[in-house]
């Protein structure tokens, strides 16, 4: 059975006060009716305090980035080591906002993955077309091609250390999601092509999240599309009841 997991991108949101009663409410409202495993990702600063008040918790903590390099003269930049050092083991990789405003491409993204499965990190990997690929007819194609040339190359053992998020980017923090039909068919597409690239399994096992502008009104009926297995939020994870209704739209 794959995992199903509601994640909440908190982005550059919510300083060590916020962070810390944004948790709190979190765990003392928690879901009743989800089956969903829940993630957030703070900013870097405060993802040492995240990871204590959520210890012995079912919340898991993610970083929503970190270099390709194991240590050196990068300055302002997170390592995978930091990361271990503070008991976080997921990242967020290759976020439509980390490739739009940072240069993020396949090519780095996949020394980025390399990096973060050779210390036996989980990565969300975040991929999606803009919207002149989608009106263009072009999404798949991307798509594939985001795919192929940054994660692709994993071994097959890895892809239990592998979550994706399909976020196309013109549904991201715009108020306008892909209809629940346009997910579901971008997903089973996705993991048609795993099946044929990698094997039935690893297709069968990856957990394949939707993320775009998904709201407490919407999420219920995306999270029912049989290929869709969880979400990543943006906006609506910053405040708790949103997220909680959010994370029980998944069942
Ligand atoms: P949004 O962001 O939910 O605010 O659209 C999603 C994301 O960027 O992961």
């Amino acid at each position: 059975m794959r995992k199903k997991i509601v994640a909440g991108n908190w982005k550059m949101n919510n300083d060590s006060a916020q962070t810390e009663a944004l948790i709190s409410e979190l765990l003392s409202k928690k879901p009743e009716h989800s089956v969903a495993k829940i993630v957030i990702a703070p900013s870097f600063v405060n993802l040492q305090a995240a990871v204590q008040q959520t210890h012995g918790t079912s919340i898991i903590v993610a970083a929503q980035n970190m270099h390709q390099a194991e240590s050196g003269a990068y300055t302002g930049e997170t390592s995978v080591g930091m990361l271990k050092g503070i008991k976080v083991n997921t990242v967020i990789l290759g976020h439509s906002e980390r490739r739009a405003y940072f240069g993020e491409t396949n090519a780095l993204l996949a020394e980025k993955v390399n990096t973060a499965l050779s210390h036996n990190l989980t990565i969300i990997f975040c991929f999606g077309e803009e919207l002149a690929d989608r009106q263009g007819g072009n999404h798949f194609n991307v798509v594939e091609s985001q795919l192929r040339e940054g994660l692709f190359h994993i071994s097959r053992e890895n892809w239990s250390s592998v979550v994706l998020a399909y976020e196309p980017v013109w549904a991201i923090g715009t108020g306008e999601t892909a209809s629940p039909e346009q997910a579901q068919e971008m997903h089973a597409f996705i993991r048609n092509l795993i099946r044929n690239e990698i094997g039935a399994g690893v297709a069968d096992a990856t957990s394949i999240l939707y993320g775009g502008s998904v709201k407490p009104d919407n999420a219920r009926e995306i999270f029912s599309k049989p290929d869709v297995d969880g979400g990543l939020i943006g906006g609506a994870s910053l405040k708790a009841g949103d997220f909680l209704e959010i994370v029980n739209g998944m069942q």
